[in-house]
């Protein structure tokens, strides 16, 4: 097996890349190294100034991934400021705004950097449209996961599995393009 190190201290997202490169021979390995994750308009931003933070301190090639939750009635929001309003005013709170509107549609997006010494930094780019619920439904995942149901299923993300919900989601998606770049067909 070869080893590529994850930048991240969520350890849901790791279980999630673990799961999704162990079938082309990778062994994932966590490093809670800590990077600012500076206030930006998109994720690939906040990913690009994470990899120049990390690049300074690690040598070898790694990843990490910058997510968020976009609300379509909500303008978009919290996208870039999922953590922020998760660690503040967290799923209640979402719920709480969501109360008087009818479109519940929103997306989570994914991106990965991809860093290897002395290239161009990569980036993978996953959706994943879906619904939110009314309620917390569910114990597994992570985040926004209880409120979040993917398009055209009926059980939220944390209702499923991590093989489940990886085969459906946004980070999935762009692990799977990681997984391209690592392991070409
Ligand atoms: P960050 O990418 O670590 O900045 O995370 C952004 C925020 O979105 C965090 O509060 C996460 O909990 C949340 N989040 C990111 N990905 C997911 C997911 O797959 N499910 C649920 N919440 C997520």
């Amino acid at each position: 097996m070869k080893q590529l190190v994850f930048i991240t201290s969520n350890k849901g997202k790791f279980a999630e890349a673990a799961v999704r490169l162990a079938p082309i021979g990778y062994t994932v390995v966590q490093q809670d190294l800590g990077y600012p994750e500076v206030q930006a308009d998109s994720l690939q931003e906040v990913a690009q100034f994470g990899v120049e933070s990390v690049q300074k301190r690690v040598q070898s090639a790694f990843f990490l991934e910058d997510s968020g939750l976009f609300v379509s009635s909500l303008a978009g929001f919290p996208g870039v400021y999922s953590k922020y309003v998760f660690l503040t005013i967290g799923l209640r709170g979402v719920l709480q705004l969501m109360k008087v509107k009818t479109d519940r549609t929103a997306v989570f997006r994914s991106v990965v950097a991809y860093s290897q010494p002395g290239e161009e930094t990569e980036f993978f780019v996953g959706e994943c449209p879906g619904t939110l619920t009314y309620e917390p439904q569910g114990m597994g995942g992570f985040g926004y996961d209880p409120i979040f149901i993917p398009k055209g299923g009926d059980r939220t993300f944390a209702d499923m599995t991590t093989q489940e919900k990886t085969r459906l989601s946004h980070r999935g998606k762009s692990l799977d393009m990681l997984a391209r770049r690592l392991a070409p067909a």
